[in-house]
């Protein structure tokens, strides 16, 4: 067992931490407030290659491991994650998804500008109608011989406007229920495509989520990804990756408060010295301390776990479910240990406790990690 990082993985989260601290910080509280999508900052990130990190260099990716991964996903989140959840859909679900199953013509043609942030991709699974409930898909890919016809309507989709490039989850066999669902490459800009307004969110309000609507849009046959059927796998087997990158932000949501939280403690007095001198502010340190380092073994172990090629699905489960509730436990805490002041936008803290807050909501709610855990624990034991 060996808890040290490689000198690479040190190199990657100093990067990440000085691009978040240095320049996400600067506009972050202006992006939140008027729910301004954050386009320099994707770009600079793709510049740097987070964009693409986890694809392999063959296909113009940065080819780093999970474990990097984990360490820059906490070090952006700390400080933006309407910017991280752009950095966390766009490998884990879209380029990761294409990578690992995709066709070496869908990885030349799909893969290559999403790698290389060129193009940024959204992952089409949420309906009105089918949230946790993922297999009850309305959407349709009619078979039409060489090509699908899409139609239907897609709910809460990050990069919904933004994306050049959507995954689309849609049933093409009702009658086989989940084993008759098919994943499509689909170009936005396809004829038949619309999108909804912004979605004026509590928290990471500068993520651009939109609802999309498909009316009769056309897909090529050599778009599907796998075989007739494979959609609902596809989905559930990314998703178990995509649960690291949520996992990690949510790191980084509390690490970040936690921080700010410490500093605020040791410069505010009352009752005539630092309020960190106080055992009642002093414990809920302690406390939020070992809660992130708890959070932050699972988002490794998932992580490790990837890298070796061995299963992390339940590994994922279970930090994503426990990241996100010490979260909003955490960042709760820090407005609290600031005070008045902690309720303010300049703090930062009020702001990461809205984000937290989605945390526990997307890629799968804090009850569906349950069911996915419980279902394990249940089978082993
Ligand atoms: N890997 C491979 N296959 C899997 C799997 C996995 N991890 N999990 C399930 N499956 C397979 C099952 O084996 C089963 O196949 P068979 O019938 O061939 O055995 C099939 O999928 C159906 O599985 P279940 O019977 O377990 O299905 P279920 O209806 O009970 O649902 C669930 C399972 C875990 C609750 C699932 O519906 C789920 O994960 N729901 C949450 C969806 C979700 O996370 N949505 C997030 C949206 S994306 C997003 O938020 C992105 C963003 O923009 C930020």
């Amino acid at each position: 067992m060996n808890f040290e990082f490689s000198e690479e993985q040190l190199m990657i989260q100093q990067a990440a931490r000085d691009y978040a601290q240095r320049e996400l910080i600067k506009d972050v509280i202006e992006r939140d407030t008027h729910a301004i999508y954050p386009t320099e900052h994707v770009k600079a990130l793709s510049e740097l290659g987070f964009m693409g990190m986890l694809v392999d260099p063959e296909y113009d990716g940065g080819g780093m491991d999970t474990v990097s991964y984990v360490l820059a996903m906490e070090e952006i989140s700390k400080v933006d994650s309407s910017v991280s959840v752009v950095m966390s859909v766009n490998n884990s679900l879209v380029c990761y998804g294409i990578e690992k199953f995709g066709t070496e013509a869908q990885k030349e043609k799909f893969l290559k500008p999403l790698a290389r942030g060129e193009k940024i991709g959204a992952f089409l699974l949420s309906e009105p109608e089918a949230g946790s409930d993922a297999t009850s898909q309305r959407t349709t890919a009619e078979d039409k011989g060489d090509y699908y016809l899409l139609n239907g309507t897609k709910n809460w989709i990050t990069n919904g406007n933004t994306a050049g490039t959507y995954l689309v989850i849609a049933q093409t066999h009702p009658e086989k229920g989940h084993k008759g669902i098919n994943v499509l490459i689909v170009d936005r800009h396809s004829p038949g495509i619309s999108v909804g307004p912004h979605e004026d969110k509590m928290g990471m309000r500068s993520s651009d989520t939109h609802s999309v609507m498909f009316n009769d849009v056309k897909v090529p046959k050599e778009n599907r990804i796998g075989e007739d059927g494979f959609g609902f796998k596809f989905a559930m087997k990314t998703l178990e990756g995509g649960r690291i990158g949520i996992a990690a932000q949510a790191l980084g949501i509390a690490s970040g408060a936690f921080e700010r939280a410490v500093k605020y403690s040791k410069e505010r007095k009352a009752f005539g010295t630092e309020i960190a001198n106080h055992q009642s502010v002093a414990f809920k340190l302690a406390d939020m301390a070992v809660k992130i380092e708890n959070a932050r073994n699972l988002c490794l172990k998932a992580a490790w776990l990837k890298d070796q090629g061995k299963p992390y699905g339940y590994a994922s489960a279970m930090a994503k479910y426990y990241a996100a509730e010490i979260a909003m436990e955490v960042t709760t805490e820090a407005v609290q240990i600031h005070g008045g002041y902690g309720y303010v936008k300049e703090y930062h803290v009020e702001r990461l406790m809205r984000e937290a807050k989605l945390t526990q909501i997307y890629e799968g709610t804090s009850e569906i990690q349950q069911i996915v855990i419980s279902r394990q624990v249940l089978s082993e034991f």
